[in-house]
């Protein structure tokens, strides 16, 4: 079986499936067309399928372009029968994995994929999960679900873990060239995998279990979640020291070895994140460990929402006004800049603790025309002269390169930037008030 689907995958005659078709599962489609494979494109969404059947992408990193030229030469197929699983060799699967609201994982998409491809399986086909999880999961849910078909793992099929590391926006970093690590069930499963993934990723990182791939992407984003938390502290530190945090963080960034850069903000966003660190800490509790790190850098992170709203009102107090009646432009929702991506994006705590203390928010982001939240539905403001005068104060959230914050500092009156958006403009007419 294994030399057999090999040889197809070498040869690029293996069918290969995608399930789940958003910001992982997408540029994966195209490499792996690139790469000459024929892909199907498996999604429960018949929006997001009819959408891409029309060669139109919905993922800001992937063109139209190359949607249609793939689509067209029959290369990939959309589809939102789950048959179609049962034609192809291999499957990468991109479903999401957020949290309920007690910050458990919600396994019921990667379970529903699970299930999908069970019912479509058939000897000599290789499985690997890359939605972030907690370790264990695959050998734990995907495994069983395989073998209660009558298939041995590492014999008749294969079956790895192998996280995703798209980093959207990053236009350095894509699929093809981030380092893509792979661990298999088996020996044979991670040999397997690496060799799918080996046609169209330029570096491969075999490990050796599934549950050490599993495990590097949290470390990842773990890493990533307390150094944040760690800045976010230490601006709240340099502030009751009266000292520029960004001066420090800057300088400190000149050492050439021993420190990398992070840097504060509003909190934190996007997909990964917020949540990944919390598969961990939910694996640990249940083996009676509590996950210190991830659980302060989590409070920390979650309160500086709070910090911003706290220093508009600081600075409005200082031009004798309130919170309460004052009109409050915010300026960029997207979690990061240069993205559309809006997912638990810090934007949507600072506009409700505003709104929570009588504000009247309005917001402009080039990326993100209309917000939709707990069923209210806002449009984006155009960033003019007037609307910059009108506000009472304008609360930088996202630090969007196209935004002119000479402009900003110029016309507004007051400016919360908390991400040093406005380090290099000349003094205006605002008074700025930094993180
Ligand atoms: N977005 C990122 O930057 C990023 C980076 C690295 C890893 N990840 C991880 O990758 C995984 C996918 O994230 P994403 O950002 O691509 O999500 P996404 O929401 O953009 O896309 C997921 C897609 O899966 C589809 N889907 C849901 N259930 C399905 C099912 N049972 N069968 C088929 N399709 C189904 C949805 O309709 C959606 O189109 C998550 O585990 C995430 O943590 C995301």
């Amino acid at each position: 079986m294994k030399d057999q689907l090999l040889k197809k995958i070498n040869n690029r005659t293996a069918r290969v499936g995608v399930v789940g078709l958003g910001y992982v599962g997408l540029p994966l489609v195209v490499e792996f067309a690139k790469a000459g494979f024929t892909v199907v494109g498996y999604d429960v969404s018949q929006r997001v399928v009819d959408y891409l059947k029309s060669g139109k992408s919905h993922i800001l990193d992937v063109s139209s372009e190359d949607i249609a030229k793939i689509v067209k030469s029959g290369h990939f197929v959309p589809t939102t029968d789950e048959a179609a699983l049962g034609t192809v060799d291999a499957i990468s699967i991109a479903v999401p994995t957020p949290l309920v609201k007690t910050r458990d994982p919600d396994m019921s998409y990667v379970l529903a994929a699970g299930d999908a491809i069970a019912r479509h399986c058939h000897p000599g086909m290789l499985i690997v999960l890359e939605s972030t999880t907690y370790p264990g999961t695959t050998r734990e849910l995907m495994q069983p679900r395989l073998e209660g078909r009558g298939l041995t793992v590492g014999k008749d099929v294969f079956l790895a873990f192998s996280p995703e590391r798209v980093d959207p926006g990053n236009e350095k970093y894509n699929t093809k060239n981030t380092p893509k690590v792979v661990g298999g069930i088996t020996a044979a499963c991670t040999e397997v995998a690496a060799a799918l993934y080996q046609s169209c990723i330029d570096t491969i990182v075999p490990v050796s279990t599934t549950e050490t791939a599993e495990l590097v992407k949290l470390l990842e984003n773990t890493f990533r979640s307390v150094n944040i938390g760690l800045v976010n502290e230490m601006a709240i530190v340099c502030d009751k020291l009266g000292v520029n945090v960004w001066d420090v963080i800057n300088a400190a960034a000149t050492k050439p070895f021993g420190y990398m850069k992070f840097t504060p903000g509003p909190g934190i966003g996007g997909h990964c994140i917020p949540l990944d660190p919390h598969y961990l800490a939910w694996k640990m509790r249940s083996l009676n460990y509590k996950t210190r790190f991830i659980d302060l850098a989590s409070e920390i992170n979650s309160a500086m929402p709070d910090y911003v709203v706290e220093k508009v009102g600081t600075a409005l107090n200082k031009q004798k006004k309130a919170i309460n009646g004052s009109r409050i432009l915010v300026l960029g929702v997207a979690y990061k800049k240069d993205i559309d991506d809006m997912r638990e994006s810090p934007a949507l705590d600072v506009i409700r603790l505003l709104e929570e203390r009588g504000a009247e928010v309005t917001y402009h982001d080039p990326f993100v025309a209309v917000l939709r939240e707990g069923g209210h539905e806002r449009k984006s403001e155009a960033l003019t002269d007037a609307a910059l005068k009108a506000a009472d104060a304008v609360v930088i959230v996202t630090d969007h390169s196209g935004v002119d914050y000479q402009r900003v500092v110029d016309c507004a009156s007051v400016v919360v930037d908390s991400r040093n958006a406005t380090a290099r403009t000349r003094s205006g007419r605002a008074h700025i008030v930094s993180l």
